[in-house]
């Protein structure tokens, strides 16, 4: 068994590599490691697929974390290409506006029924407006004689914005949701299974559909043209959400064998996140069901458990139906997995609770909590021995306390112990303690566990906004989703501490997991590197957002699932904020009240020490029905007006700011007349200058000024950090992933990424816009912008001064220029009391003539995760990027690595993210490098058709 796994404390050595020292050998009561090796996986539904006789031998093998999803190599549900399908939106339709539920039938007079041609809107065939809520089309369906015994499918393309289906007077589909539960489905393919008993062959079948319209745009208007390319398709049934990327039902298997000297003790299997819908067998029998696929969840499988020479055989099903949610979830095991082998007597799942009830500088009180399992079959008096340990690995104090546990019960531990001059967790020094944890049975060690724990004070206030250890902080946050661009779901710790560095680059000291409770190691990485965290549970309760959504699992598992999200996280000292919901659609109902603290409740009697939010969208709704009365702080997405408004009435916090969009690289500049105009979208393309957001979100320049004119508003998460795949609005097919970023999906910085750098950080800064390419345009007056957080700019073109410019002279977050174009240098100097502090500048490149390759590291670990980001650049002979540049680079790998992904940050792109091969976007494009389980040197080369290539060696260690 030594052999066979690792010990907790050695896992627990590497996870805590901040803290030094950790020499100390401790017994090795239980162990803990993790179960992602040599699965098998099959994507599809699989008849008893949980039974261990099965053979599995030809299924794919795969390590976890998974995502399938990301890989796109498979046709979904609807893709069959066995089964009749009719396209039957194109042509003349009867349509009629208005509701009655009797034009379902067959045989009704269509008299009056006006004739129109599809795909188009009803207001467009109809002028249907702005009236316009429902709707029905009709029209006839010959289904030949020969297809007879056979299934149909027929495919409606799509409808804005719900709408049900009738065959022959018989519902077959139906999408969204009618009022009063309104849900919008207006991107979703209609492709519905007409069953053999309602069709009539070699005749007329009737087809009538019932549309509910809420705004804009009603009735049929899309064919539902299929078009695959990469991993989108454009009729995936998640819709531009899901970033056009199909999930469907998988299988995952995994045979083990266990030795024979543990029989008697606990085993459990841990899941981080399976998404979604998960079932799970051990040896065929079922372990339980877990809906939501951002919960953590153990279930124990001792009682049937084989040792020795028999295998035990795992399986998995995940079953995600779309469309499910706003963006792109990835689908699989996308999350660790561990196996856990304990004594019976042992702590809890979750079981250790650490606070600090009293903080000062001389001296802080822990209070660690304790939860004690005794699973065996009698009777038993437990001894916990508590240690804390400081980072320096000193152990400084300890507590021991003996109680009896009944058998098959748990007793509470409660410790106090005190640690004198106590290092303060903040942002800047992330200070962490550890707590150690040993339990005794008749003085034999038989568990021990470790948590790490920050000490900390902080609160919201009314009129001052917020205080970290005494002192006024502001809240300089993003909210992130959680899949990882070219790698998708699929968790990787190194990818999520790049994330973090890049934000922490631009000032920001915080992030909201929107909406929807992280994977465990960004709450690792965020204890360590210094960000406060609001960890959000929900996107939606009861009334769902979309049409398999968690809606349909809130009664019987919200409880569950916010209860869990909080045991597994309520030590981390990053989170200062539990979020029971973003933009819940219950907020102004006449239940708000209840639902709101129902919730809120929960997270009181799980971890009293930490306020509780909610992202509100309408802030007087949430006020006026009591939704927001029994939270702490009030979470105000976007609604800018009520930091004013709500100004002394209640802890504020934006919780949710800007949604401005725009694309890397892309300025819209087209002539306009005589002059030079900005568009804000061309080509599914948002312009990079900060002019641009949805109706609902602001420019991050307005934003950023709004936040900072309420110094009472705690501050703000921006909507985005990082382009993410799926909700790719202002558009929807072609493009696939967000314009909300600060960077874009590959994590290079936008020019909006400078303005929050300007903003939030002290070090002196400069950033020019845009880049200096603009043949064409000789003489036409370029809006020149400078970001900085100096006093003053003068700017210089080939080394002619354009004059100097002082923030204080203007109410804007940018200065502006106009220049008229002419190839070359332009030059921005920044000053402070009249002196040069620094500079940057953009220059005309020539025609693209090499490659260039920087990596974020050349040296990492070989443990078969670890990652270097390598920026691909397209350069002219002098080495300047080509900003216009989209040549095709293919790369080669050698040695001890794989290309885990490759991107370009191109919201319209539909190329592979599992390649060997990307385009460049505006000059650039990335490849990501993962070690193999292997130590040495991986070679990397990146060529290009008429550029000069490049190559890079890693070492492996
Ligand atoms: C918000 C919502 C986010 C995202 C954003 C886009 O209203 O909370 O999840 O959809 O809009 O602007």
């Amino acid at each position: 068994m030594k052999n066979k796994f690792h010990s907790l404390f050695f896992n627990s050595l590497i996870l805590f590599a901040g803290l030094s020292a950790m020499s100390v050998v401790y017994p090795r009561p239980q162990t803990t490691e993790l179960f992602n090796k040599t699965w098998r996986f099959k994507l599809g539904d699989v008849q008893d697929g949980q039974n261990p006789s099965l053979d599995d031998s030809h299924w794919r093998q795969v390590n976890l974390p998974h995502d399938w999803s990301i890989e796109g190599h498979f046709k979904s549900e609807t893709n069959k290409e066995d089964v009749p399908e009719f396209h039957i939106v194109k042509g003349e339709w009867k349509f009629s506006r208005g509701d009655n539920m009797l034009w379902k039938d067959p045989d009704i007079d269509e008299g009056s029924w006006q004739i129109v041609k599809l795909p188009s809107t009803w207001e467009e065939h109809s002028k249907y407006t702005p009236d316009n809520v429902y709707g029905w089309y009709r029209r006839e369906l010959t289904i030949p004689a020969e297809l007879k015994g056979n299934d149909i499918f027929i495919n409606l393309g799509k409808i804005d914005d719900a709408d049900e289906t009738y065959f022959n007077g018989v519902k077959v589909g139906g999408m969204g949701s009618f009022p009063p539960n309104y849900i919008t489905a207006w991107d979703i393919l209609r492709y519905y299974k007409i069953p053999q008993e309602i069709i009539h062959y070699g005749v007329k079948n009737s087809i009538a559909v019932r549309v509910f319209d809420g705004i804009m745009g009603g009735g049929i208007y899309n064919e539902g043209e299929k078009i695959i390319e990469g991993p989108f398709e454009s009729t995936c049934p998640g819709g531009s959400g899901a970033g056009y990327i199909n999930a469907g039902i998988g299988w995952y298997r995994k045979k083990f064998k266990l030795p024979e000297d543990i029989q008697g003790k606990r085993v459990f299997i841990e899941f981080d996140g399976v998404y979604m819908n998960s079932d799970v067998w051990i040896n065929g029998v079922h372990l339980g069901n877990r809906p939501y696929g951002y919960s953590s969840f153990q279930y124990e499988l001792t009682p049937h458990l084989k040792f020795g020479d028999e295998k035990n055989v795992l399986a998995v099903r995940v079953d995600e139906k779309q469309p499910c949610s706003r963006w792109y979830s990835g689908a699989g095991i996308y999350r660790n997995v561990r196996l856990t082998v304990t004594d019976p007597v042992h702590i809890a799942h979750w079981g250790t609770y650490v606070t600090t009830p009293n903080v000062s500088e001389s001296e802080a009180t822990v209070r660690v909590e304790t939860k004690i399992l005794n699973q065996s079959a009698s009777v038993r008096n437990v001894t916990l021995e508590t240690v804390i340990v400081d980072e320096f690995g000193h152990e400084s104090t300890s507590s021991s306390s003996l109680q009896e546990v009944e058998a098959g019960s748990t007793k509470i531990f409660e410790q106090f112990i005190k640690i004198p001059k106590p290092k303060l967790w903040s942002p800047e020094n992330p200070t962490l303690y550890l707590v150690k944890s040993k339990v005794y049975v008749n003085g034999s060690i038989v568990d021990a566990s470790e948590t790490t724990f920050g000490i900390r004070t902080f609160e919201f206030t009314v009129g001052k906004g917020f205080f970290l250890n005494g002192k006024h902080v502001d809240i300089k946050g993003v909210c992130l989703h959680h899949d990882l661009g070219c790698l998708g779901a699929a968790v990787n710790k190194r990818a999520i501490e790049r994330q973090l560095e890049i934000m922490k680059s631009m000032g920001c000291n915080a992030v909201r997991t929107s909406h929807n409770p992280p994977a465990p190691e960004l709450l690792y990485l965020c204890d360590r590197m210094g960000f406060l965290v609001m960890d959000e549970a929900f996107d939606e309760w009861k009334l769902s957002k979309t049409m398999f959504g968690y809606g349909q699992f809130f009664d019987e598992w919200s409880e569950r699932d916010i209860t869990d999200m909080i045991r597994r996280d309520r030590n981390h000292p990053s989170i200062i904020l539990w979020s029971i919901g973003n933009e819940i659609p219950e907020q102004g109902n006449a239940n708000a009240y209840e639902m709101s603290k129902r919730l809120v409740d929960i997270c009181r009697t799980e971890d009293p020490t930490r306020p509780v939010t909610s992202g509100c969208n309408i802030p007087e709704a949430a006020v006026k029905s009591g939704f927001s009365k029994p939270l702490d702080v009030l979470g105000i997405n976007y609604s800018m007006p009520f930091y004013q408004t709500l100004k002394g009435k209640a802890k504020l916090v934006a919780s949710e700011t800007a949604s401005a969009v725009s694309t890397r690289g892309e300025y819209n500049l087209v002539q306009d007349g005589d002059t030079l105009k900005i568009e804000k979208e061309s080509n599914n393309q948002c312009t990079s200058y900060d002019i641009t957001a949805p109706s609902w979100g602001n420019t991050a320049e307005s934003a950023l000024k709004a936040v900072k004119s309420a110094p009472w508003v705690a501050g703000q998460f921006v909507w985005t950090g990082f382009d993410y795949i799926g909700e790719p609005s202002p558009f929807s097919w072609p493009s696939v992933s967000s314009y909300f970023g600060i960077v874009d999906l590959c994590g290079f910085p936008k020019d909006r990424y400078y303005l929050y750098q300007s903003q939030w950080t002290d070090e002196p800064m400069i950033h020019i816009l845009p880049h200096w390419n603009w043949q064409g345009f000789d003489g036409q007056k370029i809006p020149v912008w400078c970001y900085s957080n100096c006093e003053s700019v003068e700017l210089f073109l080939n080394g002619k001064s354009l004059g100097e410019k002082k923030f204080c002279d203007t109410e804007d977050l940018h200065l502006l220029w106009k220049v008229p174009y002419s190839p070359g240098t332009l030059k921005a100097v920044a000053k402070n009391n009249g002196k040069t502090v620094c500079t940057d500048e953009v220059q005309t490149a020539g025609t693209p003539f090499k490659i260039m390759l920087t990596p974020d590291r050349t040296e990492i670990s070989a443990d078969g995760e670890d990652l270097s980001y390598v920026k691909v650049e397209i350069v002219d002979q002098e080495g300047r990027v080509c900003p216009n540049a989209d040549n095709l680079v293919k790369f080669k790998i050698k040695g001890a690595g794989i290309i885990a992904g490759v991107d370009n940050g191109n919201p319209i792109s539909h190329e592979y993210f599992k390649a060997g091969e990307r385009k460049a976007f505006h000059g650039l494009c990335l490849v990501v490098i993962q070690s193999k389980r292997e130590q040495g040197a991986i070679r990397l080369s990146a060529e290009s058709e008429g550029l000069q290539a490049a190559d890079l060696l890693f070492r492996v260690k």
